[in-house]
């Protein structure tokens, strides 16, 4: 299958999933309307087709990780839907819409945003397609992955390095956490319930962290070049709020010098892993080129 094809059937059957489980585990009204605003306004659905990916490269079944793929999607919308908030980085426009507090309100943004990252805890505890095991192996992993050693981390690092210069060491280190977390999340998930052994979880871990420094460098780079009705959030963001950033720190040419090297060194990786013909390896590509 082409990727484009892959990534827009995939991208269907997590909108489904996520649209199910907002109706179901929340009662109709505006708490609900605001969640539904942030889910429904269709990001790229990256993470959960990163955990697919790679479920399928081990010869895991769908169904089983269709739960946990949609569980990691709410708690990434809720981030978004934080890091929009005035107090942080104050933007306007997400996935081509309103962010979640223009639409609505603060308060409401701030809810919206607590429900998701609730709700992704109650989905993995009560999918059953998880064995007990799986359920509190992924749940402790997720939380591990969001919390304050991970995604949380990392926003706070990057909120004190607005209006200071960051060593690249560690501007990669802030990357990792506010980005790299939950993208490795998608990739351990699949390779642990694929039963991978020790040697290749491992190389997936590497392939992980590395794409995650792919990703957010894109990010950096497309809040400079990026086309904003493309995109669908604004661009220039990073420089108005004085953000430590890969372009800022080395160069746009910089920046995409160091990219490609770690496109090269995820491939290996996959290469290690024995599953270098996977959909994964065209995904490490595109999201090294994406344009939104
Ligand atoms: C944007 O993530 C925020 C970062 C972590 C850099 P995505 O680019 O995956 O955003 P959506 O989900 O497609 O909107
Ligand atoms: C946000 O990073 C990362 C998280 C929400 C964890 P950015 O602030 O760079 O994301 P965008 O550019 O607003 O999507
Ligand atoms: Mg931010
Ligand atoms: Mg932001
Ligand atoms: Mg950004």
């Amino acid at each position: 299958m082409q990727l484009t094809e892959y990534l827009k059937e995939k991208k269907q059957l997590i909108n489904q999933q996520l649209e199910l489980y907002v109706r179901d585990y929340s009662v109709p009204g505006r708490l609900q309307d605001s969640i539904l605003h942030s889910v429904h306004a269709g990001g790229k659905r990256l993470r959960p087709i990163l955990l697919l990916a790679t479920a399928q490269a081990f010869e895991v079944q769908e169904e089983k990780v269709l739960g946990v793929a949609s569980a990691l999607e709410m708690v990434h919308t809720y981030s978004l839907i934080h890091d929009d908030l005035p107090a942080m980085d104050n933007d306007d426009l997400r996935r081509g819409k309103p962010t979640n507090h223009k639409r609505f309100d603060e308060a409401t943004a701030i809810l919206a945003g607590d429900a998701l990252l609730t709700l992704s805890m109650q989905v993995i505890a009560e999918d059953p397609h998880l064995s007990d095991s799986e359920r509190i192996y992924l749940i402790q992993e997720l939380s591990k992955a969001s919390g304050a050693k991970g995604m949380v981390e990392g926003q706070m690092q990057d909120m004190l390095s607005e209006n200071v210069e960051v060593s690249l060491e560690k501007l990669e280190n802030i990357h990792k956490n506010k980005t790299g977390q939950l993208l490795k999340f998608s990739i351990l998930t699949g390779a642990y319930l694929g039963g991978v052994t020790d040697k290749v979880l491992t190389e997936m871990i590497k392939m992980a962290e590395a794409l995650g420094l792919i990703f957010q460098i894109q990010d950096d780079i497309l809040d400079i070049t990026g086309d904003a009705s493309v995109i669908g959030k604004p661009t220039g963001s990073d420089e108005g709020n004085h953000k430590s950033t890969y372009p800022q720190l080395l160069g746009l040419e910089g920046a995409i010098d160091q990219k490609e090297k770690y496109v090269q060194r995820a491939l290996e990786n996959l290469k290690n892993a024995n599953i270098e013909g996977s959909t994964l390896s065209q995904l490490i590509q595109y999201l090294s080129i994406r344009d939104h």
